[in-house]
């Protein structure tokens, strides 16, 4: 049975296709170490079929403590109670998922998220920059920001920021903190660009596939060139703070990185679909892969045992699917430090506060 098919928190869910690595793949030591006493923190996993569970899933399986958030508690729960399930039935000893609530359409919500998240923890070891939408119209926050980049990039780098006093302490400790900012094949095609000058740019320039992708999927170039400029935010935000670790001596203690799923079948076609970004979610999601194969990425930039690198990119091996692996982004600005510290200032612009490491 294809990983989909566990929809018990949706209403209608994404195309159901067979996993082809992911329940052997977890189970090998040679993949993800021992992360028993290890915190993690994955955000956007309010579906038991979007690529937050897989990965919650197999992190709580090799024994971190996984706290998961959501912008609905209601959804966090169902998927809490599904997760902790599936872990009983596959005979894991796993410890309860923890459920916290931020929306990451609203700075005072990552804030109070990462003042709570402080108290309640004293330690941070993973984190899973996962929650994202795609492909959907201008609409802005309460903040005054377009829904692509604050839920994607802004409120990942605020939370980073407001939780970087327990991240530091934790890797000056430990000595082991992975971090990833899950992308996008987006992110390289045809070669998107961020707009540092004005990161409301319903139109930054776009590569030609993020030009084309309208009249093969629908939506506008707008919806598709701001998905790709917050897709690629996400990797210049985690290649700038490699190199702001490394300037501050933790770069072997703390790593940094960017992966991307490939094509998955979860919710966020279905979603896109429903905002009007794309003609036929399910219909597209068919030339991918499940969703549990596509979190493998995500987990791999994590906790492989061996192969986590700052400043590395993950993704599954043929592109859009295959088994996962250290790869490169395709898009030269992705590498740009030049841009990438004047994202970094944008972003601190955005959401009113500095983050010095
Ligand atoms: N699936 C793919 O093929 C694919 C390809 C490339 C990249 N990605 C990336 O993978 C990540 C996960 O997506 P997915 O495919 O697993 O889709 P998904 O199942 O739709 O998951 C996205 C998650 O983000 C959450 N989210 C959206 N807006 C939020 C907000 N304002 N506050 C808090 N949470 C919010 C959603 O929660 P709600 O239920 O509350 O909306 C949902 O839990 C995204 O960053 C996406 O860009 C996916």
């Amino acid at each position: 049975m294809g990983s989909s098919s566990s929809q018990s928190a949706d209403v209608a869910g994404p195309t159901q296709l067979e996993d082809k690595y992911y329940p052997e793949w977890i189970k090998n030591p040679e993949n993800i170490k021992d992360l028993s006493g290890r915190v993690a923190l994955i955000t956007g996993v309010s579906t038991s079929s979007g690529l937050g569970f897989y990965a919650t899933k197999a992190l709580a399986a090799r024994g971190a403590q996984c706290v998961i958030t959501v912008r609905n508690v209601e959804k966090g729960n169902a998927v809490k109670a599904d997760l902790e399930a599936k872990l009983k039935e596959e005979g894991a000893s796993a410890k309860p998922i923890a459920v916290m609530k931020m929306d990451n359409c609203d700075f005072e919500s990552v804030r109070s998220f990462a003042e709570e998240f402080k108290k309640q923890y004293d330690r941070l070891d993973i984190v899973c920059n996962n929650a994202g939408v795609m492909g959907l119209d201008v609409q802005m926050t309460k903040d005054g920001y377009d829904i692509q980049i604050q839920t994607n990039h802004l409120s990942h780098f605020l939370m980073t920021a407001r939780l970087w006093p327990l991240l530091k302490s934790t890797a000056e400790k430990y000595g082991d903190v992975t971090l990833t900012q899950v992308s996008s094949g987006a992110s390289e095609k045809g070669g998107p660009t961020v707009d540092t000058s004005d990161l409301n740019n319903p139109h930054p320039s776009h590569g030609l596939l993020l030009y084309l992708a309208p009249f093969v999927l629908g939506g506008t170039t707008g919806h598709w060139a701001r998905y790709g400029q917050s897709k690629l935010a996400n990797v210049l935000f985690a290649n700038e703070l490699q190199r702001r670790l490394k300037a501050a001596g933790l770069g072997e203690k703390m790593k940094s990185s960017s992966c991307h799923p490939g094509l998955a079948a979860t919710n966020l076609q279905i979603t896109t679909q429903k905002g009007g970004g794309m003609k036929d979610g399910a219909g597209y999601q068919k030339g991918g892969q499940s969703c549990a194969d596509g979190s493998l990425p995500l987990v791999m930039a994590v906790a492989h045992p061996t192969l986590c690198e700052g400043g590395a990119y993950y993704g599954p091996a043929e592109g859009r699917t295959g088994a996962p692996i250290k790869t490169t982004n395709a898009n030269p600005m992705a590498y740009d430090e030049a841009v990438a510290k004047a994202l970094w200032e944008a972003s601190e612009k955005a959401v009113g506060e500095e983050f010095k490491l």
